[in-house]
């Protein structure tokens, strides 16, 4: 892999993690990379670095272009380990003049590195830098997705260095958008909006007004993951509007486990009851679904409907994993039912309806419980509470 000049003397001089698969608990099944860029100016500037075990493949494509002592600003637009893994070791072979970074960048560096003595210079959104011919805005976006992250904006090229924001999870030999097949580029940045950013969907709403206010012209998204937006940086932006507003599709998430496979007759025929009304439904079992794809798919949904058999007075543990994975990136306006069969006791059931009322989804009706194996009559009763749900969807 070589480095790619993304605008002139702009680099992409990242790494490219074909091996990875677990990104703490989303499955990044088909890899990712780590971008970082490289700005060659009257003085030069490196912009975030990457993951600790991609040191060898960043240092080989920063030589290719520079001998590093010769650069002069290192800019860390987030510290979390993928972007900041290598920033000791490279510290050590720049000794640059400044490290940019914003107020929380500093106190979240020296909580990373314990490094006082590093020659930090903090900034905040509309100071900028001049390069020479480019000048670098910044702009903070705290808790996008951590409190220290900040775009960078280089406006001569109208160029946003986006930091996480607009990144997709994807190990490509390609770096931009118009190389890819489209659908699945956006599969992915759906994929990483849902499982990164969604619980900060209304700061993202105040950004995207902020960006507009801020009057930047941008042509160019380069992302700390995946592919650069070189052609359809507005269809990005435009998507992340529509997802940050969580306004749902007539889609359900039918989400379950399943012991002795009465749970899952009972899925089927609440499946065929939501389908009379023509509603998108997607049958999701854990044991067969991760729980990023999941999630990934109640982006869009107005319904969810949990299902688990009763075990040791609760659920089974692929819903208990579900439900704090959800829970911790907060949907907003869905609407919920549950289902579940049962040997003696059968908790689960309300289990899942507390579960749902905590996390503030409307459940639109009790639920339905069958001992052991559902009759012809209970799998009647899954199919109405089907098209209860899919009635409820669809009148929305
Ligand atoms: Fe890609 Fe928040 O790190």
């Amino acid at each position: 892999m070589e480095t790619t000049e993304i605008k002139e003397n702009v680099h992409w001089i990242g790494a490219v993690d074909w091996n990875v698969r677990d990104f703490h608990g989303y499955s990044v099944w088909k890899g990712t990379t780590y971008n970082a860029y490289l700005v060659m100016d009257e003085k030069v500037a490196l912009f975030d670095t990457v993951k600790k075990t991609s040191m060898a493949e960043f240092r080989k494509h920063l030589s290719q272009l520079i001998d590093p002592p010769k650069i002069d600003y290192i800019i860390v637009n987030h510290v979390e380990m993928d972007h900041s893994g290598c920033l000791p070791e490279i510290m050590e072979l720049v000794k640059p003049e400044k490290l940019i970074c914003s107020l929380m960048g500093k106190k979240a560096l020296l909580d990373h590195f314990h490094r006082e003595d590093w020659p930090y210079e903090v900034v905040k959104t509309g100071q900028s830098i001049n390069l020479g011919k480019k000048t670098v805005e910044f702009i903070e976006t705290r808790m996008l997705h951590w409190p220290d992250s900040m775009f960078s904006y280089i406006k001569e090229d109208g160029l946003l260095i986006s930091s996480d924001a607009f990144g997709q999870h994807w190990a490509t030999s390609q770096r931009f958008d118009d190389e890819v097949d489209g659908p699945e580029l956006m599969a992915h940045a759906a994929k990483y909006y849902a499982n990164i950013l969604l619980l900060y969907s209304p700061l993202v709403q105040k950004l995207l007004t902020k960006v507009q206010e801020l009057g930047l012209e941008i042509n160019m998204i380069a992302p700390d993951h995946g592919l650069i937006w070189r052609t359809s940086p507005d269809k990005i932006i435009a998507a992340y509007d529509k997802w940050s507003k969580q306004e749902p599709l007539d889609k359900a998430v039918i989400i379950y486990d399943t012991m002795w496979h009465s749970t899952e007759q009972m899925a089927r025929a609440i499946y065929d009851g939501l389908l009379i009304h023509g509603v998108n439904v997607k049958l999701m079992n854990l044991r067969v679904n991760h729980r990023s794809d999941v999630m990934t798919e109640l982006l869009d949904a107005k319904a969810v409907i949990f299902g688990s058999p009763t075990l040791n007075n609760g659920i089974l543990p692929r819903l208990a994993d579900i439900l704090a994975y959800i829970k911790g990136l907060k949907p907003k306006n869905k609407i919920g039912a549950a289902f579940g069969s049962f040997g003696w006791s059968g908790e689960a059931v309300g289990v899942l309806n507390k579960a749902m009322e905590d996390m503030k989804i409307e459940v639109i009706d009790p639920g339905v419980k069958v001992k052991n194996v559902p009759t012809e009559d209970q799998l009647k009763e899954c199919y109405a509470l089907g098209s209860k749900i899919g009635q409820a969807i669809t009148s929305a």
